[in-house]
């Protein structure tokens, strides 16, 4: 049975559990130069309808370190372009790829896709969720802080793509997230509400509020994102108003734990939802963060691909 991985719950504790082991594991061969093929005759496309530079290299190098290969797709560059069906390409992909990469804008549409594809289908960034970057950056606060089960984590700003993928990593590995957005950008009830759920098992905490000091209250995580994602560029002006006071800053990291780590996705737009001094200052884990995609897409990679 192929597997998919659309949304961080579609991974239980344990699994995400061996996912940090064998993405450490992968790491430090990577480190040592010890070689490790167990993609050799495979090869994973990627098909991705918007922009994308860590998504799309950490997974082509995660490939190719494998000993695979991979192929990058623009859906106008293919004939799904010009309006073949989905259930046709999926067909036609699964006869000459191994595993299928999509990064697109509906949610619905990689649901689809895991449909009618034989073969394995990884979410490289929809609308809705972000999963690939927040396994690997639960990797990254184990790392930092040595656990992930009771970090506490502060989300500041947009209820997007990544706030979501977050909320389900937080409550499936039993951390206490905060979440705190301008009225009419909190994250989705719905996944929420899931993620409440699977919390009373976990342990975790999931919290939305408005204020961004109050979530920063004792955190070891302070997590930001863009104001305006991929798609949402002619709500930008209006954006920049409404997420003013949700800037990751000197000021608002006061009442975080000394030790705090701080983490963004990237792109950032330094200036706006983080300042420059604090992208750049010792407590900042971005590209580490970065780095570890790689690391972490080996390891999901060999899970769903072997
Ligand atoms: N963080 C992330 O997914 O970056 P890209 O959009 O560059 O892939
Ligand atoms: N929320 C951002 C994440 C980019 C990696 C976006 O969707 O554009």
């Amino acid at each position: 049975m192929k597997r998919d991985f659309l949304t961080v719950l579609d991974f239980t504790t344990k699994e995400i559990e061996s996912l940090l082991v064998r993405a450490r594991e992968l790491k430090a061969m990577q480190k040592k130069g010890v070689e490790n093929n167990p993609l050799m005759g495979k090869t994973l496309g990627l098909l991705f309808e918007k922009q994308s530079t860590r998504t799309r290299l950490s997974f082509e190098v995660a490939a190719i370190q494998l000993g695979g290969h991979s192929i990058y797709l623009s859906p106008h560059q293919i004939q799904l372009g010009r309006g073949e069906a989905i259930q046709d390409t999926a067909r036609v992909f699964a006869r000459y790829l191994d595993a299928i990469v999509i990064r697109t804008y509906d949610h619905g549409m990689v649901e689809e896709w895991a449909r009618r594809s034989s073969i394995p289908v990884i979410n490289g960034l929809t609308d809705l969720h972000h999963p690939c970057q927040v396994i690997s950056d639960i990797l990254t606060i184990l790392e930092k802080k040595d656990k992930v089960s009771g970090i506490r984590l502060a989300y500041i700003g947009d209820g997007n793509n990544v706030a979501h993928s977050l909320i389900e990593g937080a409550a499936v590995m039993g951390m206490h997230i905060r979440a705190a957005s301008p009225a009419g950008y909190d994250p989705d009830n719905g996944i929420v509400s899931k993620a409440r759920e699977i919390a009373k098992e976990t342990g975790a905490t999931v919290e939305i509020m408005r204020e961004p000091a109050g979530a920063v209250v004792d955190a070891d995580v302070v997590y930001t994102d863009v104001w305006t994602s991929m798609g949402q560029e002619g709500e930008e002006d209006e954006r920049k108003k409404s997420f003013k006071k949700y800037q990751v800053n000197r000021v608002l990291m006061k009442p975080a734990k000394d030790d705090a780590i701080i983490m963004h996705c990237l792109p950032a737009h330094r200036g706006e939802e983080i300042t420059e001094d604090v992208m750049e200052s010792p407590q900042s884990v971005i590209f580490d963060q970065a780095e570890n995609r790689l690391h972490m897409q080996k390891a999901l990679l060999e899970m769903l691909m072997r």
